[in-house]
């Protein structure tokens, strides 16, 4: 009989437990009131003398391997239920984590950033709600100015002097008013204009422009700053400056990049003519600086400003610009690769 305990014991120690119901099961089947212990403990009085000592000793050894079993594990089942209480079911599969994607204007404008900050310039931001002054009058633009008319302008109705900015040369005014040359800053914005809603055009977009003051600043400067920026944007380093007419420089111009014409891609958006026009920019005119509290005598400067939507547009072939702005997901997912 003893041998019969001791493999009872052995067995005891293999023993496994999943749930809490089949741990009772086990502890029942052991220490219960018509348990294998209490049977045992009834065999006692028939053992030989000579054995009880041992037999007895075998006894307590199982009932102790018994109680010690269920005590570890009732604590293991307790344990693991507390993991999976703060956790969840750690065996199950990880859940799939969805990766967003940058705006492609946003994409366009950190690229523009990254291109100027490369030559020292730094980022200036201001309010989309502006007043007259600096999105007109300071510019150069007073009052009945006909050029006021080149930009269709949101004014609040009750309030002629507040409006939605129509570009963010209004930055640069009010960076001019802070701060003092040598400066070197662009203004990325969104800008509204009162425009018809098409493919092509819509009420709001989005600009980065850029403002270079410091003693001695020339056209041939501003050309050169060009020149690297194209390459870098478009890697096209190929440029021509046309004579244009801005109110805030003089002289002015507007800037072609020279596109190519090698696919038919390149004739569409160039119209057949290789050339694509980018921007507009000039000299900062001496109003302007005046205007602003700078010393046109002894400070010069250029300035120029460019649309992203209409470069985000070429650089991803996007054909209408409403999609810029409708957060259609399938659009946007198509930028997960991007920057
Ligand atoms: N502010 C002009 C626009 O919105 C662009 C521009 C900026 C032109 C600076 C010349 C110099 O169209």
């Amino acid at each position: 009989m003893i041998d019969e305990i001791k493999a009872l014991i052995t067995e005891v120690e293999a023993f496994t437990a999943d749930t809490k119901s089949d741990v009772e099961d086990f502890r029942i089947k052991y220490l219960g009131k018509k348990g294998i212990l209490n049977k045992y403990f009834a065999e006692f009085k028939n053992v030989a003398n000579d054995q009880k000592k041992e037999f007895g000793q075998t006894i307590n050894a199982l009932k102790n391997t018994v109680q010690d079993k269920v005590n570890a594990l009732k604590d293991e089942l307790d344990s693991k239920e507390e993991v999976k209480g703060i956790y969840g079911d750690l065996s199950r599969p990880g859940e799939p984590i969805e990766i967003g994607a940058r705006h492609p204007i946003s994409i366009v404008k950190n690229q523009i950033i990254d291109i100027f900050s490369r030559i020292g310039f730094n980022v200036s931001e201001g309010p989309e709600i502006e007043d007259d002054w600096h999105n007109f009058t300071a510019l150069n633009l007073p009052e009945y100015h006909p050029a006021r008319d080149m930009q269709d302008t949101f004014f609040i109705q009750t309030n002629p002097d507040i409006l939605l900015r129509t570009h963010t040369s209004s930055v640069q005014v009010r960076y001019m008013e802070n701060n003092k040359p040598p400066i070197r800053t662009i203004s990325p914005g969104r800008v509204y204009r009162n425009e018809a809603i098409s493919a092509r055009s819509h009420c709001f977009f989005h600009q980065v422009e850029g403002l270079y003051i410091d003693k001695d600043v020339s056209f041939a400067d501003l050309k050169q700053t060009l020149q690297y920026f194209t390459t870098e944007m478009f890697g096209k380093s190929k440029i021509r400056l046309r004579p244009s007419y801005f109110p805030f420089t003089e002289p002015s111009a507007e800037v072609d990049v020279y596109w190519g014409l090698e696919t038919e891609i390149d004739y569409r958006i160039t119209k057949g003519t290789g050339w694509l026009e980018i921007m507009g920019c000039g000299m900062v005119d001496p109003n302007v600086l005046e205007n602003c509290g700078i010393d046109p005598k002894e400070y010069s400067g250029f300035a120029f400003g460019m649309g992203i939507d209409r470069i985000a547009m070429l650089l991803h072939q996007i054909g209408d610009i409403r999609l810029l702005s409708e957060n259609d997901v399938r659009f946007l997912e198509q930028f997960k690769s991007a920057l």
